[in-house]
């Protein structure tokens, strides 16, 4: 993120990191059994989340996207370099969508939804059934207020970018609802500050702490 906490500028444009950054990145997916995004991220960026910087295995990639909204011309739909799983809701009507995706080769796993959200605890438990025990969320910030949200984080990592990017309607890291009170925020505990290659760059990586009341 821009040193002023924005993930993308208003236009949506978010070329934050510096290459060294992003072969850090790479080396993260290798080492997970699935990278996850929202839809927007695949409507907006249209990612290959695949590892290509460093050597190593490509992980699964997961896209949650409760009203199944990826177009199927998508990279993660069109690339055949690692498996793709959509998450979506049981209760939409998109069965010629799903179909054109299975037929695409990608899987597709239904949940029930309230309000087109779909519960992650319960999504992770599928995708534990897939082989699937640790995953690295990119984003973007609607999809990690509801990791934040159920308390699914374990580690948070943060890499400051030497820019200021502005705009109220800029994305931040986490967005959603918001905790509300100091006693709701989630507790974070500093384990390592990695000056990046660069000397522009800094990458922070924080344990989560359980909250009080778990
Ligand atoms: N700088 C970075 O490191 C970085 C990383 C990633 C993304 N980004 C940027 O972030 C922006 C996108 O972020 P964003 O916050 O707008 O969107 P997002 O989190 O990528 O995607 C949000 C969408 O994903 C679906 N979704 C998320 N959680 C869900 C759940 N629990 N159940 C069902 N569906 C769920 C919903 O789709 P529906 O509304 O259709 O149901 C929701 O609208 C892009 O501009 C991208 O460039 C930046």
């Amino acid at each position: 993120m821009s040193v002023d906490g924005k993930i993308a500028s208003v236009v949506r444009d978010s070329r934050l990191s510096c290459p060294f950054d992003k072969r850090r990145q790479h080396a993260l997916r290798a080492s997970h059994d699935a990278v996850v995004v929202g839809a927007s991220t695949v409507l907006i960026d249209d990612p290959l989340l695949t590892v290509r910087l460093v050597k190593g295995p490509n992980p699964k990639r997961v896209i949650i996207d409760g009203r199944l909204r990826i177009p199927l011309s998508s990279r993660v739909v069109t690339n055949k370099d690692a498996e793709t799983i959509v998450l979506t809701c049981s209760d939409n009507s998109k069965s010629e969508k799903i179909a054109a995706l299975l037929k695409a080769g990608v899987r597709v796993l239904t949940f029930p939804c309230v309000n087109g959200i779909i519960n992650l605890s319960e999504a992770l438990l599928s995708l534990r059934e897939e082989g699937i025990s640790s995953i690295l969320v990119e984003g973007g910030g609607e999809l990690l207020w509801h990791f934040f949200r159920l308390s699914l984080v374990d580690e948070f990592r943060v890499t400051l970018s030497p820019y200021v990017i502005g705009g109220r309607d800029a994305v931040t890291p986490v967005e959603g609802h918001g905790f509300g009170t100091f006693s709701e925020w989630v507790r974070l505990r500093l384990i390592h500050v990695i000056r990046c290659e660069c000397g522009n760059e800094v990458h922070l990586v924080y344990r989560v702490l359980r909250p009080l009341n778990a």
